[in-house]
């Protein structure tokens, strides 16, 4: 009897540890290729879509965006993005401790859905890394636009938006 409860006060302990694991894995920002899809979802500022699953946060994220803030982080679970094949993701410092937190992702997108070419501190495009380019923002959060001190990019706004209009995932194109 004795070992009974003993067993059966061992299996409680481990339920408790696994729930208890499963609910701070709950609040970690986890990117699946899942997690994208049509870009034009979520609220576009400027040529840029920013989402985030809480709205409040959300909300926060527009503003720092909308008002080009300096010094003020976004909220972790921001995702931007520009054109369909490249995003950034803010995640926990902890992981990407030389960007803040942001993970960048390139992305091969079809109209059956989105596969991660590259993703981490070190992902890139053919013009160089995204940190590369990024980390000259490092004020704005590393946030780009025109005139946060980043280098430019070799498209002009009208190829953007042409991007932006051609992702193969939004079928109501
Ligand atoms: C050659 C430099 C350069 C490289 C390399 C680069 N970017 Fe950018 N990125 C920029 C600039 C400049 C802008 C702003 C463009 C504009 O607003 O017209 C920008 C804009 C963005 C934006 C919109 C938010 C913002 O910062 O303005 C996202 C998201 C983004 N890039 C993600 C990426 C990802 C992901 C990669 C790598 C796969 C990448 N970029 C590679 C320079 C670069």
């Amino acid at each position: 009897m004795k070992n009974v409860v003993g067993i059966l006060s061992a299996a409680a302990m481990l339920l408790g540890v696994s729930l208890a694991f499963q609910a701070a894995a709950a609040t970690e920002t986890v990117i699946t290729e899942s997690s994208f899809g049509c870009m034009h979802t979520g609220t576009k500022i400027r040529k840029t879509y920013i989402r985030h699953a809480d709205p409040a946060k959300l909300k926060e994220a527009v503003r720092i965006f909308e008002n080009k803030v300096e010094g003020v982080e976004y909220p972790e679970g921001t995702i931007l993005q520009l054109v369909p094949n490249e995003v950034m993701v803010k995640a926990a410092k902890k992981d990407f401790p030389n960007t803040n937190g942001w993970e960048f992702f390139l992305l091969d997108v079809s109209a059956t859905g989105t596969k991660i070419a590259a993703r981490g501190e070190k992902a890139g495009n053919p013009g160089g890394t995204c940190l590369g380019c990024h980390q000259a923002g490092a004020k704005f959060d590393y946030v780009c636009e025109k005139d946060h001190g980043c280098a430019p990019i070799p498209v002009t706004d009208e190829q953007i938006l042409a991007a932006q209009g051609k992702d193969p995932r939004c079928t109501a194109q």
